[in-house]
């Protein structure tokens, strides 16, 4: 098939890729000429892993092209994906001008059916909005021309968005139209593993249901936080919580990890998205509020941690291990270590970093600043510096030398926003430990 995606970010770009391989004719459009000509050089303009040789192989196989061109991508495609940004506004709604501006430009260039498709996390009611802007431009042009809008999102995880598109668990699609549900059924049909993953539905449920799921991880995920709080004060281990609950079919074992709270493009957003959808329709959804707030608290708790222990942040070097929200990505968005970061730099303190990724990204966001210190290994973060804390789980983090790093830190102490080690072999290598939810020893 021919298919066009406007947007050339993270899932414009993993979705034309993969839709090359099994053999499609992909053309991306995007409004950013320098974007367009780095992808056409061969190179991908964010980190994930397993892209790159995917744009390269289909670029040579001539299965995908890129472009600025909108009028092409527009004749391009039986479906045009829309795949740019929904920035937040200062509101903290949703920005959807570049959606809109992507639907009136097939409504000004269209001449046969097409299927448009929202990818974007787009709120609930959008997908509404894309056919009436595209409507719009149609009637301007005094054509009747067919088309449908089909919500198709997307549950991609950073890091692992190549596999998780190629091998997805369901595949959402949203529409009150059988002929574009056919299109898109054939689309799909080299993902479907086993059994069918496609799951038809009308529009405003696929809306919802990217909301949904996002709501419910981040939902679980604030709900252990709390816990870990709790089974500290009594004395209990999260660890073995997660596993006696995990254990339960019903409760299962994903997204149970208490840690230095959730972070990253979607979760943050989406949760706030969906409250303020609830906002406008009357309902205050107070479980999400909860969840939210419950967040934001965490992602204090290891500097409260640091201070308490310390005393006081102030003068002090705080040795940091991850800086991205989560391991195998670049991606800074809503990242814990940033509230870290800034907390201790507030107070007065230092901070030298090391992440094997994220480094070119955070000294692009912070700039160079005397209270911080970008180095280039795990163990360089910790010389001279007073304590050390954890942020993300990257597996170059999970096997240290602890004699070396009690060496290396003037107050030997680790404190673990991932749970990464055995409470007591840090303790038995002679440095204080902390993670979150663990049992305290001696
Ligand atoms: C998420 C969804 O998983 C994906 O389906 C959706 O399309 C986009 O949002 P992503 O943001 O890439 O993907 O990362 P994810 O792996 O889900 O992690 C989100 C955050 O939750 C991270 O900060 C992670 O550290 C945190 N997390 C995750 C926990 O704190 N505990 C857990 O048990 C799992």
């Amino acid at each position: 098939m021919n298919i066009t995606v406007f947007g050339s970010g993270y899932v414009g770009l993993v979705t034309a890729a993969c839709l090359a391989d099994v053999g499609n004719r992909v053309l991306c459009v995007d409004v950013d000429p320098e974007k367009i000509a780095t992808l056409k050089a061969g190179h991908c303009p964010f980190y994930e892993p397993g892209i790159d040789s995917l744009l390269v192989r289909n670029a040579k196989g001539g299965r995908l092209d890129f472009t600025t061109d909108a009028a092409r991508g527009v004749a391009h495609g039986e479906i045009i994906f829309i795949a740019v940004g929904t920035p937040p506004q200062e509101d903290g709604s949703a920005d959807l001008q570049y959606v809109l501006a992507v639907a009136r430009t097939i409504g000004q260039h269209m001449a046969d059916y097409k299927v448009v498709c929202t990818k974007s996390t787009v709120p609930v009611g959008t997908a509404a909005k894309v056919r009436e802007a595209l409507a719009a431009e149609l009637a301007a042009r005094r054509l009747a021309l067919p088309y449908d809008v089909v919500s198709n999102p997307e549950f991609l995880k950073e890091g692992a968005a190549v596999e998780d598109f190629m091998r997805p668990d369901r595949i959402i699609v949203g529409t009150d139209n059988a002929r574009a549900l056919d299109k898109m059924r054939q689309l799909y049909a080299p993902f479907n593993r086993n059994h069918d993953r496609v799951m038809a539905m009308d529009v405003p449920s696929a809306e919802l249901t990217k909301y949904a799921a996002n709501a419910m991880l981040a939902t679980r995920i604030s709900f252990m936080n709390e816990l870990a709080l709790l089974a500290e004060q009594v004395g209990a281990d999260i660890e073995s919580v997660r596993r006696g609950i995990g254990s339960d079919p019903r409760i299962g074992f994903h997204f149970l990890y208490a840690g230095a709270g959730y972070g990253g493009s979607c979760f943050p957003k989406d949760v706030k998205a969906l409250i303020r959808t609830g906002g406008e329709h009357g309902q205050s959804l107070q479980v999400l509020h909860a969840v939210e707030a419950a967040n934001e608290h965490q992602k204090q708790e290891l500097f409260r941690r640091i201070s308490a222990y310390l005393g006081s942040v102030k003068g002090r070097t705080i040795a940091l291990w991850g800086l991205a929200f989560k391991p195998n990505t670049d991606d800074m968005r809503e990242a814990p270590s940033r509230v870290l970061m800034e907390a201790i730099w507030a107070a007065g303190g230092k901070v030298r970093a090391f992440d094997p990724v994220a480094m070119e990204t955070t000294a692009k966001i912070y700039g160079e600043r005397a209270d911080f210190t970008l180095v280039d290994s795990p163990e360089a973060a910790c010389e001279g510096a007073d304590v050390l804390a954890i942020v993300t789980e990257w597996s170059a983090f999970k096997a240290p030398d602890f004699a070396r790093i009690k060496a290396l830190l003037k107050t030997p102490a680790i404190f673990d926003g991932r749970n990464l080690y055995d409470p007591a072999a840090v303790q038995a290598a002679g440095l204080h430990y902390q993670g979150i939810g663990r049992a305290r020893l001696g």
